[in-house]
């Protein structure tokens, strides 16, 4: 019945994604910024239709949506079709009077009634050309800071000392960081948070073992290399199933360290200084920042969690161990589940920890969101501690906390990602083979083409698409679902892949050399003119960018993002298939030249947010 910290993290696939998701109901709330652009336009059309209506039909529903059909062009009211009844009358009429009197000339063509009775509005040219010239003229591309900057932790990455930081941690590394580049463009004050394992029952073991195979590396720093402190710790968890002595000894080692035993602290250290180096390795070839604060940071504050849930009247004596009986979750036997806040031995939980961090989070660190990026096995453990918290009112109103779960990371055999020796796969050799197989790429396209390029560059450049299909391939996948680890797709250069997105961006950027276009210097006259359809298409497209990074910001699915690029780049190609650029006579030729310019600059915009740096010709 008791669920140790170890039963917690190792949930198997069945329970995965069980749960309802905590993050979802708060932040679905408002879809649109209400500062967006977006936002004021519908906003604009409604209080057109509720005029329109008059005081016959006062409080009647605009049902304003965006068209699901460009012929119908850009918004749609359905509201002719639900006032039939009420009024006596068939839609299509209703919806020829009411455009009568509908005045969005500002914005719209003239207003037209499609089908049954619906009522269509199509965008002014002039108008999107006066938003894509102000878009233009501005870094942020019209993306609107948020109007209340708020204090946000992201807890990600999180692997554990001495043990393997496996891709799961990969995956909450790169979808955390790219929640993060997010928030922080939208103007937050972000605090990018580590919670290592770095306080775990692992250190009696190591630092027992570290005794009696070097015990001069217990005094002085680097007096051994440690080397591959994973290998390390499967010989000492050898040792620890074999000899009960050794057991015993590592044991006592765990209340050693835990009471501050000063030669056990300095052990301790030095495997968590060996751990941070490799993964600081792994950190810096992502290009990740990210501030640690392990769990043994909380444990001078575990004692008060205990004290304040006892004075709440949550916590219960089971079986010697400290808990506080859950709600909504049961087990086996249809047993109110406890939540172990201090085991009989006095030792603290995982959830304890997590406890701790919330408040000092809250109280310390002022935070007002807080988002935690793990894998979707650790779904209960986090609405248990979310539920204990909020329980204990540690949580105001005004902050927000979420788990933002994600699947696992197949084999191409849909089973859990391994070697082909069955091995966990390392992260440093699956990076590595990345950008092997990336440069493997660049240098057939090179010969195909007859053409040379120093070394200096091929390095680069396959470094940059290597680690990018990894980045990409995993935020492009809805995170909630398991995805399949595929060199051979994430390294293809057709269809929603890092490689395709760089090479469109590239292709852009090559306009200008061909040209020899400075695209900062377009000339004080340039203007946004839009003629072509596809040239509508695009720049409509164009203008959703701070639409999609706010809802990203709210319901931190990345994919909405990769999948704008990816329509982007496709509106783009269709626009370029079909319109002259170079060849276009002026004024056009300025104006096709500064979509390009906007094209290239989205995609870069939203590539790094995405942590990918563009190559401008690869
Ligand atoms: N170290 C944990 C693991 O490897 C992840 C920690 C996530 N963050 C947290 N505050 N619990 O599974």
């Amino acid at each position: 019945m008791i669920e140790s910290r170890v039963a917690i993290l190792e949930v198997t696939p069945d329970n995965v994604l069980s749960v309802g998701l905590e993050s979802m109901d708060a932040t679905n709330a408002s879809q649109f910024s209400p500062n967006g652009a977006i936002a004021q336009l519908r906003h604009r059309f409604e209080q057109a239709l509720v005029a329109a209506f008059g005081d016959e039909l006062a409080g009647a529903d605009p049902l304003l949506v965006p068209s699901s059909n460009p012929k119908f062009g850009d918004y749609q009211s359905n509201a002719p079709m639900s006032l039939a009844k009420r009024l006596g009358k068939a839609p299509r009429a209703i919806a020829e009077a009411l455009i009568q009197n509908l005045d969005v000339s500002d914005l719209c063509l003239s207003p037209s009634v499609a089908g049954p009775g619906f009522i269509n509005l199509t965008l002014k040219p002039d108008y999107l050309e006066a938003r894509l010239n102000a878009m233009h003229d501005d870094d942020r591309l019209s993306v609107a800071l948020a109007q209340t900057a708020k204090r946000i932790v992201v807890d990600f990455s999180s692997p554990n000392i001495a043990k393997e930081m496996h891709v799961g941690h990969l995956r909450s590394t790169i979808i955390g960081d790219c929640i993060a580049r997010i928030l922080e463009f939208q103007g937050h004050d972000v605090l990018r948070l580590n919670h290592v394992g770095d306080w775990g029952t692992q250190f009696g073991m190591l630092i027992t073992y570290l005794r009696e195979v070097a015990p001069a590396a217990l005094t002085t720093a680097d007096a051994i290399d440690l080397g591959d402190l994973v290998a390390f710790y499967k010989k000492a968890k050898q040792r620890f199933d074999e000899d009960p002595q050794f057991q015993e000894t590592a044991r006592q080692e765990v209340v050693r360290l835990q009471s501050g035993a000063a030669d056990t602290l300095r052990a301790w250290k030095l495997l968590c200084e060996q751990s941070r180096r490799e993964f600081q390795e792994i950190y810096d070839r992502l290009d990740i920042c990210l501030t640690e604060r392990g769990e043994s940071f909380y444990n001078s504050l575990l004692a008060d969690v205990v004290a304040d849930l006892e004075q709440a009247g949550l916590l219960v004596e089971d079986q010697g161990a400290k808990c506080v009986f859950l709600e909504g979750f049961s087990n086996r036997e249809g047993q109110p589940l406890p939540l172990i806040i201090q085991k009989s031995d006095g030792g603290y939980n995982y959830a304890t920890t997590d406890l701790a961090a919330i408040r000092q989070r809250i109280h310390q660190e002022h935070a007002q969101r807080l988002i935690y990026v793990t894998d979707a096995g650790q779904s209960n453990h986090f609405a248990q501690v979310f539920q204990v918290a909020r329980r204990s009112q540690w949580i105001p109103a005004t902050v927000q906390v979420e788990h933002v779960p994600f699947g696992l990371v197949q084999g191409e055999d849909g089973k859990r990602l391994k070697t082909r020796s069955g091995d966990t796969v390392r992260l440093r050799d699956l990076l590595d083979e990345a950008v092997l197989r990336a440069r493997a790429d660049i240098e057939a396209r090179l010969q195909e083409k007859d053409h040379q390029e120093s070394e200096e560059f091929i390095a680069a450049t396959s470094q940059i698409v290597g680690i990018s299909a990894v980045k990409y391939a995993d935020l492009s996948q809805n995170r909630t679902s398991n995805y399949i680890f595929s060199f051979d797709k994430m390294l293809a250069l057709q269809g929603n892949t890092a490689p395709y997105m760089l090479y469109a961006y590239a292709r852009v950027q090559s306009i200008s050399r061909e040209g020899k276009i400075d695209f900062q210097n377009l000339g004080s006259d340039a203007k946004v003119l839009l003629k072509e359809e596809t040239e509508l298409t695009l720049a409509k497209h164009l203008l959703q960018l701070e639409e999609i990074i706010h809802l990203v910001s709210q319901d931190l699915l990345p994919n909405r993002l990769c999948q704008y690029l990816f329509e982007l780049s496709q509106k783009y190609n269709q626009f370029y298939e079909t319109c002259p650029v170079l060849k276009a006579e002026e004024p056009l030729k300025a104006s096709r030249l500064m979509l390009c310019d906007l094209t290239a600059r989205t995609l870069k915009l939203g590539l790094s947010l995405l942590g990918i740096s563009v190559l401008e010709r690869m």
